[in-house]
């Protein structure tokens, strides 16, 4: 049996003849730039996520970007990040050139997400010498993050909160979506996310009229009215023909992830007899964990996935290399990170996605089963 590790073309099976008359008038009208699909979308994620605002933008790194530089941040700033994350994380903020900022890495739970005691002594060693400070939770493979005690700490030692929510739309807390709960969130909508475009795109959440005005002219530019320019900015725009398909595809969005969840839970129930296999677990706090990734921990996972890809299996690890250990950002000599660091030789990404057979998911454990005979 042939798997893939996703299959996206399911998805267009499903909105293409609610999508083909709208691009088809897209194209007539040529309005390919800030057209009107891009305001519906806004107005659409915004409700979705419960927020009053959302700005389309080209990706989720610039999602990040945009974000980090509506805030108006002080030098020196502190920027405390998850140590098990995708590097766009820690790229967004050399972005800003004029900012001087200190990249903190913080170790994961075993939920694979920012651990907070370990953000509380951070804060309580470095906080004083900042002028601002911005902790940049992810929720990591659709698990949310602590979000509520990380909002308590960001209180209490005066920083802001930007969320990275690109693996997580729809994730749930308290019965509040990821998204609504720092100063502003940022998405990727990447093709292969639980909300994806068919190429780049991404979108900012937030409550914030200032912060909304700001990120709007900052991907535009700098400008909120065509040829005036407030701020030096950006070309990051969302393009209108993404917009149209992401419209579609939000209407789908829960449906999507319950299917996830149910896959999730079939790949537990196979799994979780296995003492050689560590399986993904949801922590208590969360009320929805939306699955983007299905991971695994293992020993010799190196020869695991080479076995997977004998049998026509594909699997994806994340993240192989951490960010410590990236070329980029070796400067900081970090060396501690013990669960990050563990994890990145462990962790194994099962095929997940929402149109995924029984019988594949059956077929991939029966596989994984016969190699640890
Ligand atoms: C956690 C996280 N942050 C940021 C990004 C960057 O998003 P993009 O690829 O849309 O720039 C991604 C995905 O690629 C991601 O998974």
């Amino acid at each position: 049996m042939e798997i893939k590790f996703n299959d996206i073309s399911k998805q267009w099976d499903v909105i293409k003849e609610d999508v083909t008359p709208k691009l088809n008038l897209l194209f007539q009208n040529s309005d390919f730039i800030g057209g009107k699909a891009i305001a519906e979308f806004e107005k659409n994620f915004a409700d979705y996520i419960g927020t009053k605002y959302a700005i389309g933008v080209s990706n989720g790194t610039d999602a990040l970007k945009i974000c980090l530089a509506s805030f108006n941040l002080e030098s020196p700033c502190g920027v405390i990040i998850p140590a098990n994350t995708y590097i766009a994380t820690a790229l967004a903020i050399t972005y800003l050139s004029n900012l001087n900022s200190e990249l903190k890495l913080i170790d994961c739970d075993i939920y694979y997400q920012m651990d907070v005691d370990l953000l509380e002594k951070c804060l309580k060693e470095n906080r004083k010498k900042w002028k601002s400070c911005v902790i940049i939770p992810v929720h990591l493979f659709g698990h949310p993050s602590n979000i509520e005690p990380i909002m308590e700490l960001a209180n209490k030692f005066d920083c802001i909160v930007l969320e990275d929510s690109s693996q997580a739309h729809g994730a749930m807390v308290s019965n509040k979506k990821v998204g609504v709960f720092g100063e502003m969130s940022a998405f990727s909508l990447y093709p292969g996310k639980n909300l994806g475009a068919c190429g780049d795109a991404g979108i900012i959440t937030t409550n914030d009229e200032v912060l909304y005005d700001k990120a709007q002219s900052l991907k535009n530019f700098g400008s909120r009215e065509k040829y005036y320019y407030d701020y030096r900015g950006w070309n990051n725009r969302l393009d209108t023909i993404q917009a149209i398909i992401l419209n579609e595809k939000l209407k789908y969005l829960d449906e999507w992830n319950e299917k996830r969840i149910e896959i999730a839970k079939i790949y537990n129930d196979l799994l979780d007899n296995l003492n050689t296999i560590i399986t993904p677990k949801t922590a208590s706090y969360v009320n929805k964990n939306v699955c983007h990734i299905y991971a695994i921990r293992v020993k010799k996972r190196d020869e695991l996935q080479k076995f997977l890809r004998k049998n026509q299996i594909p699997t994806i690890i994340h993240y192989p290399i951490a960010i410590q250990k990236t070329t980029p950002f070796q400067y900081l000599d970090v060396n501690d990170n013990k669960n990050t660091l563990q994890y990145a030789d462990e962790l194994l990404s099962l095929p997940i996605y929402s149109f995924q057979k029984e019988e594949e998911i059956k077929y991939i454990t029966d596989i994984i089963k016969k190699f640890y005979l």
